[in-house]
C-alpha cells in the first residue's frame, strides 16, 4: 500500500509509545485515525496533542481482550467513518518479566490474553469487515525481537510473541487473494511507557510469580528510555507497508541477529550443534566477565530485583544470565 490519504487507520494501544508514534505518522500521511487504548489518561494525552492539528481523530477506551467491546468498537468506526478501517495497527501490548518456573496461570492469561488475545481479538472482528468492504487493506502487527527466541525470565511474552509472528504468516498468505496486506513489526528496545504496563493488569489476574515493584518498574523505565523513538519506528513501519514486507526488523543488523538466532535453532537439533552452541556460549560467558558491558541501567540490573522471583518463593535458582547471541559469520 503506497497511498494513505483519506484511510481510515484503527490503531490498538495507540495512545502510547509505538502506537501513539503511528497515530502521529499515518495521521501526517493522510489517514483518518480511530485509537483505542485502555488508558484514559493515554487517551487524554493523545486527544490533546491532536487538538490543534489538521487531522481528523476519533478515540474509543476499549480493552482489546473484551470480544464484545471490540466488536462494538468497530461498530462505532463504522458509524464515525461510514465503514471499516483500510488499515489496521494491532499494536497495544504488556510486558512482566519473572522466572519461567515460577510463572501463574494468571501471568500466561495476562500477557497472553493481550499480547496474543487481542491481536487475535482483532484479526476476528476486523479481517471479514474488511474484507467485505471489498477495498485494498493493510493490518501490521506489532511483535517483538523477543519472538524469535525465548528467555529464561520472558516466557509469556516471548511465547506470545513468537505466535503472533507465526499468525501473522498465516493471514499474510490468506489475505493476499484480497489484496491485504501484512506485515509483522519485530523491535527491540522502544522508548515507550510499556514499563507501566502491570498498572494496567486486571484485578482477577493479578496473582504474579515475579517481583514486581515500584523499583522492578523504575528499572524498566531507564531500559526503555534507550529504546528507538517511536516515530522513527513508525516511520520504518510505513516504508515496510509500502514495501508489502512480511517481516519488519527495525535496526541495522536486524537480519544478522536472525540468521545467528536460526544458527542456533539448527545447532540446537543435534548433538554435535548442542556441543558446539555450549561452548561457545562458554566462551561468551568468559569474555563478558572478562569485558563488562560499560556502566549504564544495565549495571543495576541484580540490584532493581527486576527479573526475579516473588520474595516469599524460596525454591528459585538466580536465573542464567544469557550474553548476546554471536554475530554470526559471513
Ligand atoms: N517497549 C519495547 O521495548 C517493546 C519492544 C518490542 C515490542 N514492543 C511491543 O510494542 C507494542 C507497543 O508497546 P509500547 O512499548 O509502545 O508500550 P506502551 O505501554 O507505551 O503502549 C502500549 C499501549 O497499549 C495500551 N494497552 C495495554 N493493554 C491494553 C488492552 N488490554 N487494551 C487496549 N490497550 C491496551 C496501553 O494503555 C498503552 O497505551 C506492544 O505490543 C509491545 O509488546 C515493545
Amino acid at each position: 500500500m503506497k497511498d494513505f490519504a483519506g484511510k481510515v487507520a484503527f490503531i490498538t494501544g495507540g495512545a502510547s509509545g509505538a502506537g501513539f508514534g503511528q497515530a502521529k505518522v499515518f495521521s501526517e500521511a493522510g489517514c483518518k485515525i480511530v485509537i483505542a487504548d485502555i488508558r484514559q489518561d493515554h487517551l487524554d494525552e493523545a486527544l490533546a496533542y491532536f487538538k490543534d492539528k489538521k487531522a481528523e481523530v476519533h478515540i474509543i477506551k476499549l480493552d482489546i481482550t473484551d470480544r464484545k467491546a471490540y466488536a462494538a468498537a468497530a461498530d462505532e468506526v463504522e458509524k464515525v467513518f461510514g465503514g471499516p478501517p483500510q488499515l489496521l495497527f494491532n499494536t497495544a501490548g504488556v510486558n512482566t518479566f519473572g522466572p519461567a518456573e515460577v510463572s501463574t496461570f494468571e501471568d500466561y492469561d495476562w500477557v497472553m490474553g493481550v499480547c496474543l488475545g487481542g491481536v487475535i481479538n482483532g484479526m476476528v472482528t476486523f479481517v471479514p469487515r474488511m474484507i467485505k468492504s471489498g477495498k485494498p487493506g493493510y493490518i501490521a502487527t506489532t511483535s517483538s525481537l523477543g519472538g524469535f527466541m525465548g528467555g529464561s525470565t520472558t516466557a509469556p511474552y516471548s511465547a506470545a510473541k513468537a505466535a503472533v509472528n507465526n499468525l501473522m504468516e498465516s493471514y499474510y498468505q490468506a489475505l493476499k487473494p484480497y489484496n491485504i496486506g501484512v506485515s509483522v513489526l519485530c523491535p527491540g528496545n522502544i522508548r515507550s511507557n510499556i514499563a507501566e504496563a502491570v498498572y494496567t493488569r486486571p484485578k482477577h489476574l493479578e496473582k504474579t510469580g515475579y517481583n514486581v515493584n515500584e523499583k522492578t518498574i523504575d528499572f524498566l523505565r531507564s531500559i526503555h528510555a534507550q529504546g528507538i523513538d517511536p516515530i522513527e519506528l513508525a516511520n520504518i513501519l510505513k516504508k515496510a507497508i509500502e514495501n508489502e514486507q512480511l517481516y519488519v526488523l527495525p535496526f541495522p543488523n536486524g537480519q544478522d541477529m536472525l540468521r545467528g538466532i536460526f544458527e542456533r535453532v539448527i545447532d540446537s537439533s543435534s548433538p554435535e550443534g548442542m556441543k558446539k552452541q555450549s561452548e561457545e556460549m562458554k566462551k561468551r560467558m568468559e569474555e563478558m566477565a572478562k569485558n563488562p558491558p560499560p556502566a549504564g541501567p544495565y549495571q543495576n540490573f541484580e540490584e532493581s530485583g527486576f527479573g526475579q522471583a516473588r520474595k516469599d518463593i524460596k525454591w528459585v535458582k538466580p536465573p542464567m544470565r544469557m550474553p548476546p547471541p554471536p554475530p554470526p559469520k559471513k
